[in-house]
């Protein structure tokens, strides 16, 4: 199939999977992730194909999103060769988080796909979405001298402000490029000042703050 053909049959096709989220994976934040992976790409090199359709379905097959790896299967059934589909699925398949300590990302095409979905969840945007994540699963925005969660405990209470120490605040340094590096370094500082500004407000801080 021809190139453009099937990346706007793909965008379509996740247009309607993300359609009715609420929980900062809506579809704008697949868009997000798609330029920040095709400029790290510019500077980092790699297949751009296999990092652009990584990089639109790499939250078809997330469970927490009602999707599965045999829904991106069954979608790039045709479209793309054998190994392609392959190396998309092992992409989307090992780019979560969970607790930090999955082994690296083996291919420069999945390094860069989970570094521009990592950059999504810092700075301006990554608070934001924090936030309406929280709002959408019924977490509270703060609980004064609740303890944030050790690394890889998905159970027990948690605040939306304990997700920066839980998770937000270790990506910088999780970053697999130096392109991504760069640019998480200046968010990072932004999220540090938001919790900051956020803990002062909360404790009734008055007049002039920073
Ligand atoms: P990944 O795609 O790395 O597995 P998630 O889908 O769990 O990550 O998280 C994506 C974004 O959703 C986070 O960066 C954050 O903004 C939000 N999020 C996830 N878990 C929580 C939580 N417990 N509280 C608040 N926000 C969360
Ligand atoms: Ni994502």
């Amino acid at each position: 199939m021809e190139r453009s053909t099937m990346i706007q049959e793909t965008e379509i096709f996740v247009r309607s999977f993300h359609a009715t989220d609420f929980s900062g994976h809506d579809y704008a934040h697949i868009e997000r992730v798609r330029r920040l992976a095709l400029h790290i790409a510019k500077q980092e090199g790699g297949n751009v194909k296999i990092i652009e359709l990584s990089a639109l379905l790499h939250d078809v097959a997330d469970s927490k999103l009602g999707g599965t790896a045999e829904t991106v299967a069954t979608f790039l059934q045709g479209k793309v060769t054998e190994e392609e589909q392959e190396q998309i699925l092992d992409i989307i398949t090992s780019l979560s988080y969970k607790d930090g300590t999955r082994p690296p990302m083996q291919t420069i095409e999945g390094q860069i796909v989970q570094d521009a979905d990592r950059l999504d969840a810092i700075g301006a945007i990554g608070i934001a979405r924090t936030f309406q994540f929280a709002g959408r699963f019924g977490e509270p925005m703060h609980v004064p001298g609740l303890a944030p969660r050790e690394p890889g405990d998905r159970t027990g209470e948690t605040s939306a402000l304990n997700h920066f120490e839980e998770k937000l605040f270790r990506l910088k340094d999780l970053m697999n490029t130096n392109t991504a590096l760069h640019l998480a370094e200046e968010r990072h500082r932004y999220m540090e000042e938001f919790v900051n500004r956020f803990k002062q407000e909360w404790e009734g801080a008055t007049g002039e703050i920073g």
